[in-house]
């Protein structure tokens, strides 16, 4: 993969975690049960350092990062709004249907990058990030199904 390529990954993966920052805030505010929302509102600082992290990232390889207040965080917000009204578990459902996604997005540079060491160990990181995020919606998921 070449640096405009890295960069072209990078950026989408940056406007996801944009996406997130909107939804993730509008669900921390919305949720009632006070240990989901805690959970919740807990995933918010690292996805936000996840999008400091790739617009440093994008930054030193030369190119030009999304930014929050654009197109990504106005369909971040569309997203957030339209699950709210659904109540707990449909928010909740769709988080994990973007962190599902958020790990598949990050496994594959994982894979096919081979010669940029600094990019491969943050995206690492932040796919381990993304596989908790998603295995404590799972439960959560699992718990309110099984409540019902
Ligand atoms: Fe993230
Ligand atoms: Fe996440």
């Amino acid at each position: 993969m070449n640096t405009q390529e890295t960069i072209d990954v990078l950026n989408r993966l940056l406007e996801s975690e944009l996406m997130a920052l909107e939804y993730y805030r509008i669900h921390g505010e919305a949720i009632a049960e006070e240990d989901i929302a805690d959970g919740v509102r807990s995933i918010f600082p690292a996805e936000y350092n996840h999008a400091v992290t790739l617009t440093g990232r994008i930054r030193d390889l030369g190119g030009v990062p999304a930014v929050a207040g654009g197109d990504a965080s106005l369909r971040g917000r569309q997203m957030g709004e339209q699950s709210r009204p659904q109540g707990t578990l449909q928010m909740l459902r769709m988080e994990l249907e973007q962190e599902q996604q958020a790990i598949k997005d990050y496994a594959q540079p994982l894979a096919d990058i081979t010669d940029d060491i600094v990019t491969l160990e943050i995206l690492e990181e932040q796919l381990l990030d993304e596989m908790r995020h998603a295995m404590w919606l799972k439960k959560k998921i699992l718990e309110l199904e099984s409540n019902r």
